[in-house]
């Protein structure tokens, strides 16, 4: 693979929200996961956990516990039942309907532990900022192997829901979700800022 070619892959992958019925097989998911583990880690600690989900009843469990938390944030937001409805089932049918579902957590059982406020803060980010690199790293994985895949935020928005739906150890602290599987379509490119910013420094030779 030339640089180019690697340039062309990471520019490719896109966020797929509509997947094929068709099952991905566990040794693909465990090659997706097995990469997403070579990300690089605060201290080396690896503080990222997956959970798969792809039984339905399962998935269902976790959409419907989900679904509870989000009508309660939305009608909290004063949305018209109408829009609530519609934007509950729809995430609620996204869960179920997508063949695999991956929930990272993050564990700080590892990590370094600090007396103060401050540096817990710190250290705390190291281990979610270590954790979103293997999220990254996960969809990459994906992309190479022909799947679609889409980070989701909701977790982070119904933490103790998702632990306890699906039995999570006390240290895991869901981050985010990955829905995986073959796309029924791949998007165009969405647009990217460009880097023409301020951010280049240089000594000041006048
Ligand atoms: C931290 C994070 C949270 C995201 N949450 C969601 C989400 O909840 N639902 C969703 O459909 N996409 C979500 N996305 C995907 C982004 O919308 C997507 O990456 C962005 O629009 C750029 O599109 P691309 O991934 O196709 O390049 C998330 C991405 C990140 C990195």
């Amino acid at each position: 693979m030339t640089p180019t070619d690697l340039h062309t892959f990471l520019r490719t992958r896109r966020s797929i929200r509509r997947f094929k019925a068709d099952p991905v097989p566990d040794s693909v998911i465990e090659r997706i996961l097995t990469t997403a583990t070579y990300a690089p880690s605060a201290h080396h600690r690896q503080p990222w956990r997956f959970a798969i989900v792809t039984d339905l009843s399962v998935k269902t469990k976790l959409a419907d516990a989900m679904a509870v938390e989000f009508k309660r944030d939305l009608e909290a937001d004063a949305l018209s039942p109408d829009d609530v409805e519609k934007k509950v089932t729809r995430s609620r049918d996204r869960i179920i309907s997508t063949p695999v579902v991956i929930i990272l957590s993050v564990d700080m059982t590892d990590m370094d532990s600090y007396p103060d406020r401050r540096r817990k803060k710190a250290e705390f980010i190291m281990a979610t900022q270590s954790a979103a690199n293997a999220g990254l790293q996960l969809l990459l994985a994906a992309h190479a192997e022909g799947l679609g895949s889409v980070w989701v935020c909701s977790p982070l928005f119904a933490q103790k829901t998702v632990q306890s739906v699906l039995d999570l150890p006390k240290s895991w602290e869901p981050q985010a979700m990955y829905f995986i599987g073959y796309p029924v379509e791949i998007p165009q490119p969405r647009e990217r800022k460009d880097i023409s910013l301020p951010y280049k420094y240089e000594e000041n030779q006048s």
